[in-house]
Order: C-alpha cells, then structure tokens, then sequence
C-alpha cells in the first residue's frame, strides 16, 4: 500500500507526463488520445505538434494530450484554445494538417476553418 506522499508524488509525475510543452500564456494544444484516436493515428499528430513547435522555436504553445473527445469518427483530433478562452475543434488531422494549423493559426493568428468540427468560447 502507497502512503499519501507517495500517490501525490505519483500524481505530480503524471501530470508533469500530461504536458509535455507548458507555456503559461498563448495557446493550449490539447490531443485527443483516446483508444479510438490513438487507433487513427493520434500519435504522429500530437509528436508532429511537439516537433512543428520546437522546430519552428514557438514559445506560446502548451501542448498536452487528453482522453476521448467524444467524436470517434473525426479523429484524430486537437483542440486549440487562444487566450481568450476562444476554443477551436480540429478534426480529421494530418501532418500536412498539423503545419498548416501551425502556420495559419499559431504563427499567423487566423483559424483554418475548413478544417474545423465546432467553436466554442470558454469564458
Ligand atoms: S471513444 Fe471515440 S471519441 Fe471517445
């Protein structure tokens, strides 16, 4: 049986796992890596995020990868909230994809809206 400072150690490490790029202001890129988008191809996107991001030396993304997204049959997906709480559902994703996201809405602040399933402000 673990003790209590172990679980929270524990829980620290996995949360440190979860966001593999933390950047406190910009965008927050959140991968779907539920099974079902992991089983279409989730896991090129999320490291062609990770790579597009460090290649490119972009310092206002917080890359993380979450669970299921609920859309099973638009995976692989992202979602891309800005600082404003303005969210952006991506679907379907590819590499070329993922660069042109990076591109037009990261680097150049405009969405790329054919590829988009929904918008939603957080806040
Ligand atoms: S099981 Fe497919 S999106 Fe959740």
């Amino acid at each position: 049986m673990k003790t209590l400072a172990e679980l929270k150690k524990l829980r620290d490490e996995s949360l440190k796992k979860m966001t593999m790029r933390y950047t406190k202001d910009g965008f927050r890129v959140q991968v779907g890596m539920g099974t079902c988008g992991i089983a279409s191809g989730a896991r090129p996107i999320l490291n062609e995020f990770l790579e597009q991001a460090n290649l490119r030396e972009l310092k206002n993304m917080t890359i993380t990868q979450v669970g299921c997204m609920g859309e099973c049959a638009y995976e692989p997906m992202a979602e891309i909230i800005d600082e404003s709480g303005q969210s952006y559902v991506y679907c379907s994703l590819t590499i070329p994809i993922v660069r042109e996201i990076i591109e037009k809405h990261i680097i150049n602040h405009q969405p790329v809206t054919r590829y988009l399933l929904s918008t939603r402000k957080d806040k």
